[in-house]
């Protein structure tokens, strides 16, 4: 692998806190990082080098709850710099540019790491190629670009044309980091590489698909990009649809980046408009209120810091969607998340079908229960068969046991998706990153929901914090025995 420079817009950011600079730690760590790269943060502040890196240490330490390996972090540290820089003047960039090709310590491959205001994508791309620094020269460039991509379909459009005004679509790595998680990844091993599901997985066996993501986390310090967004644009556009096409694709030709891209596409491109008419019977939106986990009390959305007064953004968004393809006709997919839930949770769940003859007429009617697949993605990475069994005993009754997959496990907490993707990035591995047309269709199915909702902005549903949402968010099911299926644990 060849090294690069990787410069990262919004050093002094979450983003870059949270997430990127563990990430570069981990890889460091593992020996992953080619020899030779260099990490240099773009920032307004007044650092130098040294305090940058006293900012990266302080960082890590807070992330990894403890005192980094002191091996890793000394290489880590020799390659970190920092460039002082105002992304709002063009001269940012002729210098940045200078240091780029003049600096012998510094590869010349680049890596462009937006980890920015989205409002900023489109101008900083553009100023990097007037500063004649988006095209390939002496080694390549890339530019990696985060979520939100757009606003909207049409902001997202026009995001897209501002890209390509500078970069061609090879050099443009957007991220979806749901898509670097073990078990998302798992969902494709698990149907493709098992003979014995394939049969099954369809209409004519299963009765619906559940993706929930729940967090037990508030807004925190994002109120001010998460009022503009809401939960539905946040997790259901991006993370949640993914998975979605995942669950849902045909299998590819192969498993290069475009043939997985292309059946992607199509899953999304079969998914049934929601008419505006349609929008109360199959999406959900609810705000958190004030209420309790493990005993402490937790503020509601309007009483966190920079969240306007009144507003009536969602912190809780479901749908109801149907995919119309042979594979999917009327089979519904419920996609639902939430922050300040009860707890940290991301599942995919398969429910199947019940058998077509009931021989087991003495169980009890309510104790019937139906086979699930559930594809845990955090804190455990798990999969989990639910079937049934007799229960021990001289009564025919019958009992719900469940086969774990080896791997279930608590999910390392110092293991993030951004490692594999950062990897990918220098290796010039687009397959799970996003082509164009899968973020348009992701936005053309939440679109309309949008548009109602935002004429819609009075009233919303409230939910007490620490709880599993409010109780009418079960109204996009359409019978009694469908449930929101939130964690792994069965629910005998
Ligand atoms: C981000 C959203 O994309 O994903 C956040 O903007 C959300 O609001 C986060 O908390 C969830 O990611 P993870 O990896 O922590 O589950």
């Amino acid at each position: 692998m060849e090294p690069c420079t990787f410069v990262i817009f919004g050093a002094t950011g979450n983003l870059a806190r949270n997430k990127l600079l563990p990430a570069l730690y981990h890889l460091e760590q593992a020996g992953r990082l080619p020899g030779g790269t260099a990490l240099v943060g773009v920032g307004r502040r007044e650092w130098s080098d040294e305090q940058w890196r006293e900012e990266v240490t302080a960082g890590l330490r807070e992330r990894l709850r403890g005192e980094p390996d002191p091996v890793a972090l000394e290489a880590l540290l020799r390659r970190v710099r920092f460039f002082r820089g105002d992304l709002d003047q063009p001269d940012t960039f002729t210098r940045l540019r200078e240091t780029l090709e003049h600096d012998p310590d510094l590869p010349r491959n680049v890596v462009f790491y937006m980890a920015i205001r989205p409002a900023d994508f489109a101008p900083v791309s553009h100023a990097l190629g007037t500063a004649g620094l988006s095209r390939d020269g002496e080694g390549w460039r890339r530019l990696v670009v985060e979520k939100p991509f757009g606003y909207d379909l049409e902001s997202a459009q026009s995001l897209e044309r501002h890209l390509h005004r500078d970069f061609d679509e090879e050099q443009i790595y957007r991220i979806d980091h749901y898509l670097g998680k073990g078990t998302v990844q798992n969902i494709l091993v698990f149907r493709f590489a098992n003979l014995m599901l394939e049969p099954l997985w369809n209409r004519n066996y299963i009765d619906h698909v559940q993706i929930t993501h729940s967090e037990s986390v508030g807004v925190g310090g994002r109120a001010d990009y998460y009022d503009g967004a809401g939960a539905l644009r946040d997790m259901i556009q991006s993370h949640l649809l993914q998975m979605l096409t995942l669950v849902a694709m045909e299998p590819p030709a192969c498993l290069d980046a475009e043939s997985l891209r292309d059946e992607k596409v199509k899953v999304l491109k079969s998914i049934r408009p929601i008419a505006p008419g349609a929008v109360h019977a199959q999406a959900f939106r609810a705000q958190y209120a004030a209420g309790q986990l493990n005993g402490d009390r937790l503020p509601g959305y309007l009483e966190e810091e920079s969240v306007p007064a009144g507003s009536t953004t969602e912190t809780f968004a479901a749908l109801k969607l149907y995919i119309d393809n042979w594979r999917w006709r009327n089979v519904p997919f419920f996609l639902r998340t939430g922050k300040r839930m009860a707890r940290d949770s991301s599942v995919v769940s398969i429910r199947f079908k019940h058998p077509p003859q009931q021989l087991f007429r003495e169980t009890p009617i309510d104790r019937l229960k139906p086979n699930w697949i559930l594809m845990s993605i955090q804190p455990h990475e798990c999969l989990r068969m639910e079937l049934q069994v007799k229960e021990p005993g001289l009564e025919l009754r019958t009992h719900t046991t469940t086969l774990d997959a080896s791997y279930c496990q608590a999910g390392s907490a110092d293991l993030d998706a951004y490692e594999a993707l950062l990897l990918d990035v220098i290796e010039g591995d687009r397959s799970l990153f996003l082509r164009y047309d899968e973020v348009r269709w992701a936005w053309n199915v939440v679109d309309p929901v949008l548009k109602v909702w935002s004429v819609e902005r009075d009233y919303i549903h409230t939910y007490p914090s620490g709880s599993w949402g409010p109780p009418e968010a079960n109204r996009l099911f359409d019978r009694d025995d469908q449930y929101w299926r939130s964690t792994i644990e069965p629910d005998e």
